[in-house]
This record gives structure tokens, sequence and C-alpha cells, in this order.
């Protein structure tokens, strides 16, 4: 284990949205195409130092419902090649370390030849009992809250149930992640300060760290250090910090309490 780690403080969850790939690949004059290729081999280091370290959830960021609406298809078609490749050179890899992959997002609207594989690739790692490794494709946060309101909205009607007792927890129940818990740490790389519509509901309390440096030159190491600088952090849910007393609001005088 990294040595400046706390192993009883681990997060649970961490999530990762992967950028920089076209910057990394722009710094050398090189295609786009290069940096998802070098963005793709950065992937495993993570998933195995995820492994090492026992994070039982880690998710990646991999393919936005935007990316697919708005990048040029030579583009989009690259990055599903991409993803093909990625799985079937890595469902060893991952056996050997104890990962078991699964997916969220519209993963109906990619092509059937991807979705064949990301079904290998799941049925081949189910039963490994290490990290899960979720990787987000063609996901968007918005297009899965609408999902989740369709659901529950079907679910309302069958059962006749009254709107008064729906609950976060019933819209919980209907998102991708219902099995899952929310990301105790996102990690942004890259430098961009924004969540680009990526788990709008589960991250209410993350802890958010972004860096500069761009994804295809991201490795575990680089994760241990963002996770370090989460167990610096003082998480507070909207309470106040274990030991602080509490004001006696009553007994101070009128005069102090104006405002
Ligand atoms: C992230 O890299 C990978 C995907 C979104 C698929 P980008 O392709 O967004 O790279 P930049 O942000 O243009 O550098
Ligand atoms: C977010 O990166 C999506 C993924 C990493 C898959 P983008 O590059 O698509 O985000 P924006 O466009 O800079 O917000
Ligand atoms: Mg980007």
């Amino acid at each position: 284990m990294y040595r400046r780690l706390d192993a009883e403080r681990l997060p649970h969850h961490v999530a990762i949205i992967m950028d920089g790939n076209g910057r990394w690949a722009g710094k050398r004059s090189l295609k786009r195409f290069f940096g998802h290729q070098q963005g793709a081999e950065a992937v495993q280091y993570v998933v195995e130092t995820a492994s090492r370290i026992g994070l039982p959830w880690l998710t990646l960021y991999a393919f936005s419902l935007e990316n697919n609406l708005k990048r040029p298809k030579a583009e989009v078609n690259f990055l599903m090649r991409l993803l093909k490749s990625y799985l079937t050179n890595n469902v060893q890899r991952m056996n050997d370390n104890n990962v078991r992959i699964q997916y969220v997002g519209r993963t109906e609207e990619l092509p059937d030849e991807v979705r064949e594989r990301m079904q290998w690739a799941a049925e081949a790692t189910k039963r490994n009992t290490g990290t899960t490794l979720t990787l987000a494709l063609n996901y968007g946060g918005r297009s899965e809250l609408v999902d989740a309101f369709r659901r529950l909205a079907a679910e309302v009607q069958r059962k006749g149930l009254r709107l008064d007792q729906v609950s976060e927890v019933d819209i919980h129940r209907h998102l991708y992640t219902a099995h899952m818990p929310d990301p105790d740490l996102l990690i942004r790389t890259s430098g961009e300060m924004r969540v680009s519509n990526f788990l709008l509901w589960q991250i209410a309390y993350t802890e958010i760290y972004v860096t500069d440096r761009l994804w295809p030159d991201f490795r575990g190491i680089h994760m241990l250090e963002a996770i370090e600088d989460y167990q610096r952090r003082e998480r507070r849910y909207g309470g106040l910090n274990d030991g602080t007393e509490s004001d006696d609001v009553e007994s101070l005088p009128a005069s102090q309490l104006a405002v």
C-alpha cells in the first residue's frame, strides 16, 4: 500500500472524468486519435492500482452522450473501435486482478458489435469479487435522470402510489447506479473546473479533485495522490465538524444577534 494513505479511510467509490486526450495529442502535433489511443492505455494502469489498494468501486467516464452527438463520426467510430479492443485485450488482466466490469449509460444505442463485446467482457468477469470497474458509455447525467423518472412514473401509475410518498430513495432506486454507493471522490484530469453532465444526482456530497495532468499521462500513483488529498478533507454533509461546540444561542444578549 502507498505509504501515505490511511488504509482505514479509503474511499469506497472513486469516479474519474478522463479528459484531455485531444490536448495531449495536440501538444505533440499528433492527431486526436493518438491521444485516445494513449488514453486507453492509461486506463488499465489505474484499474490495477484500484484493485491493488482494494478500492471496491471505480467508475470511469469514457464516452458521454454529448460526445456521441457532437463529435465527428470518424472520431466516434474510432472511440468505438478502441473500446472493443480495450475489452478484448484486457479481460484476461481483469480476471488476473479480480476486477469485474459493468457499464452505465444508454448503452442500447451503441453499435451491436460493441454491445456484444461489452456483454462478453461483463460475462467473463462477473464472478470477480475485487474492484468493480464501471465504464460510463453514451452516458449523460440528465438523461439518466430522465430514464429514472420515466421508470418511477410508470411504477407510481402501476402501483397507484401517492405522490407525497415518493422520496429520494425512490429516485435513487431507478438510477443506473441503484446498486452502487455514491462516489466519495471525483477526479477530473486536464484542469477543467466542470462536471460535464457526469453522475449529477450521485455527486451531491462528493469531494472533487481537479488535476492539470492530461489523462494519457495519468497513472495509478496520481490516483493515490488524489486519494491522499481526499483523506485530508473534512466531510460535513451540511452538518458541523465533530467536536465543534454548538453556540448556545438562547444565552446570547439580543444585541449580538442582530441580523
Ligand atoms: C477525453 O478527451 C476523452 C473523451 C471525451 C472521449 P477529449 O477528447 O475530451 O480531449 P480534449 O478535452 O479535447 O483534450
Ligand atoms: C467529459 O469530457 C466526457 C468524458 C470524459 C467522457 P468532455 O471533453 O466531453 O467535456 P467538455 O466538453 O469539455 O465539457
Ligand atoms: Mg475534453
